[in-house]
Order: C-alpha cells, then sequence, then structure tokens
C-alpha cells in the first residue's frame, strides 16, 4: 500500500519524467480542464465543485487544482455556483467523457441516486469529498474524504462553554444561529452536534432564539443577523456555521452599534485567515475549524481507487480549535 509521502513522492517522479509543463485551459463557463504531466497514462479526474461561496471553498478548490497538478492528473474540473443540478450535468459529462474516477463536494444531501446510478453502471468509481449524501445503496460511492461535521457542531457548543467563562457571562443565553446552505451536510451536521451538547448539559439556560440560513456567504451572513438584530434585540450569543457568515454578522451587530465579541460572543466554524483575523481583532471569540486542504488526500485515495486497492469507507480529517487569545500566535502560519 502506498503510503502518503510514497505516493507523493512517486506522483512528484511521474511528473518530472513526463517533462511536460502542466497547462490549464478553460473550456465553457465554470468548467476547467488542467493536464499535469499529460502522459497517455495519466489519471482522469472529474471533479465537481460546490462553488465559490466562502473562503473555506476557494481554498478548498486551489488545494484540489494544485494537489491534482503535483500528482500529474489530468483535472476535469466543474464549479456548480452551489445549485445540485449544476453538479448532476456535470457528473453526466464525466461519464460520457468516461474519465476514470469522478469526485466531488455534494452541495446538498438528498438527490443523488439516479446519476450515481449511472456512474456505476459505467464503472466509473465516485469519491465524495468534503460532503456526503443520503443514500439508499451504499454501494454507489466509495469513500468519503472530509470532516465529521456533527463534531465540529458538538465541538462549538464545548467552546462556547469556556467563551462564557471567560467572558464572566451570567444569565440566559440567547443563540442566534446562522446556518449554512439549507440540506448541506455541514449545515445539518452542525446544527445537530450543537443541539446534542446544548439539551444534554444546558438544557434550562441555553436556547436558540432564532436560527436561519444564510447560505455561507457574507452577504447572507449580514443581511440574516441584520434581520435577528430586530427581531430579537437581546440576543449575547452568535454560533455562525462559518467564518464568513460570522465576518458578514459582524457589520451588521457594528451597524447596530453594538461590539462583537463583547455585547454578543460569536463562535464560528472553518478557521480561514479572514477569521483568524477577526478573531485577532476580538470580534471572534472561538473557531472551530474546518480543514480545506482535503487535495493531497483526496488524490492519494483516487490512486488507491484506481489501482482497485481498499479505502476507508471515511477518511476523516483532523482538526483543531481556537481560542481568541491564540489568534494573534496562529494567525501567521495559518495556510488558508
Ligand atoms: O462543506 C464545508 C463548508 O462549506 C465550509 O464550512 C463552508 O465555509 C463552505 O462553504
Amino acid at each position: 500500500m502506498l503510503n502518503r509521502r510514497n505516493f507523493l513522492t512517486a506522483a512528484i517522479g511521474v511528473a518530472a519524467a513526463g517533462g511536460l509543463a502542466a497547462c490549464a485551459k478553460k473550456e465553457e463557463s465554470g468548467s476547467t480542464s488542467t493536464s499535469g504531466d499529460g502522459g497517455s497514462k495519466a489519471i482522469t479526474l472529474g471533479f465537481s465543485q460546490v462553488g465559490s461561496e466562502s473562503g473555506w471553498r476557494s481554498a478548498n478548490t486551489d488545494s484540489v487544482k494544485s494537489a491534482a497538478k503535483e500528482a500529474g492528473y489530468r483535472l476535469q474540473f466543474s464549479d456548480a455556483q452551489q445549485k445540485q443540478e449544476n453538479q448532476i450535468s456535470a457528473i453526466r459529462s464525466f461519464i460520457s467523457q468516461k474519465v476514470d474516477v469522478i469526485a466531488f463536494s455534494p452541495v446538498v444531501v438528498t438527490g443523488w441516486d439516479a446519476v450515481l446510478k449511472e456512474a456505476k453502471a459505467a464503472k466509473i468509481p465516485v469519491v465524495l469529498t468534503d460532503r456526503s449524501v443520503e443514500t439508499s445503496d451504499e454501494s454507489l460511492y466509495v469513500t468519503l474524504v472530509g470532516s465529521d461535521f456533527t463534531d465540529e457542531g458538538r465541538r462549538a457548543a464545548k467552546i462556547l462553554e469556556k467563551v462564557l467563562e471567560k467572558a464572566g457571562h451570567k444569565g440566559p443565553v440567547k443563540i442566534a444561529q446562522l446556518e449554512g446552505t439549507t440540506g448541506a451536510a455541514p449545515a445539518i451536521e452542525r446544527a445537530k452536534g450543537f443541539k446534542e451538547v446544548m439539551e444534554a448539559d444546558h438544557k434550562d439556560d441555553w436556547k436558540v432564539v432564532v436560527s436561519q440560513t444564510g447560505d455561507f456567504t457574507r452577504a447572507g451572513g449580514k443581511q440574516v443577523m441584520a434581520a435577528f438584530l430586530q427581531s430579537n434585540p437581546d440576543i449575547n450569543v452568535l454560533y455562525a456555521h462559518n467564518d464568513d457568515m460570522a465576518i458578514g454578522a459582524i457589520q451588521s451587530i457594528e451597524a447596530a452599534g453594538k461590539k462583537p465579541g463583547k455585547d454578543i460572543l460569536i463562535v464560528s466554524v472553518d478557521g480561514v485567515k479572514d477569521g483568524f483575523v477577526a478573531m485577532s481583532e476580538g470580534k471572534i471569540n472561538a473557531i472551530v475549524e474546518c480543514n480545506p486542504l482535503l487535495g493531497p488526500q483526496l488524490m492519494e485515495v483516487v490512486q488507491k481507487v484506481k489501482n482497485g486497492e481498499t479505502v476507508e469507507r471515511w477518511i476523516k480529517t483532523k482538526e483543531s480549535d481556537f481560542m481568541q487569545d491564540q489568534a494573534k500566535d496562529a494567525l501567521p502560519t495559518r495556510k488558508y
């Protein structure tokens, strides 16, 4: 079995032997073809990305593209612009192009069985990355490379306990929740994990008073938080399912004359650079990390799948949590 270092060494070797410069060409709107070594035996990977809704997503796209190039794969990359129908069309196009492996990060959890059955019938293995799907037939995909979002929700609740303690908070905790894209795995599971801890340990003192989707975008976070502050001016905690929504919400909190990180304590998920900047400025109190740098692991799995090797059903990402007082030290070394 190839370990990660051996695999990357082998991949770099293949690319060097090919001696051809990597090239990328725009084919049609949202779809790009990138060739690593250009050799005839190079793996062709069809990758359907969710979109470009957040800093996390941009870092994830860069990671996938650069890892594919380094591994010497031909990458057919398609941006679905947050639309499931675009992902389904992209997957169908990968099937008709007879790519070796299809990877995708599903925008929502349901509605994939038909297209996944088409991939199976064409004998093209499917690897999920970042987000999971709900399916009646587990054989329709090989593995998921990504985070445990339910655990991220639990970690968000646990770190909120520390934030409240550090702030010396007394009295009821009135939480506003900015949810991710409706129907997406991270939105469903981050809410679920948080609720689990809340119901087990804080039934009497914590309450989610308002909860709505901000679609994982800054604009969504800003707009929805402005409405939250109108309807519930006594909110004292914000739990945002990603940093971008928290950053948008901070603008609305400040516009309402309140201090983010003080009048409203903020916990968010991701750990992108802008989130760390807001945290080092005292505006976010804690961040639960969700690592977007999945490219190298994905390429390793794709190679194994292509070789017919067995892979784990869920390859989980390793992540940490950060309190505000760690932000300044951590910021210079953040990779995304
Ligand atoms: O699926 C991962 C989530 O999608 C990230 O937390 C969020 O920022 C992104 O849009």
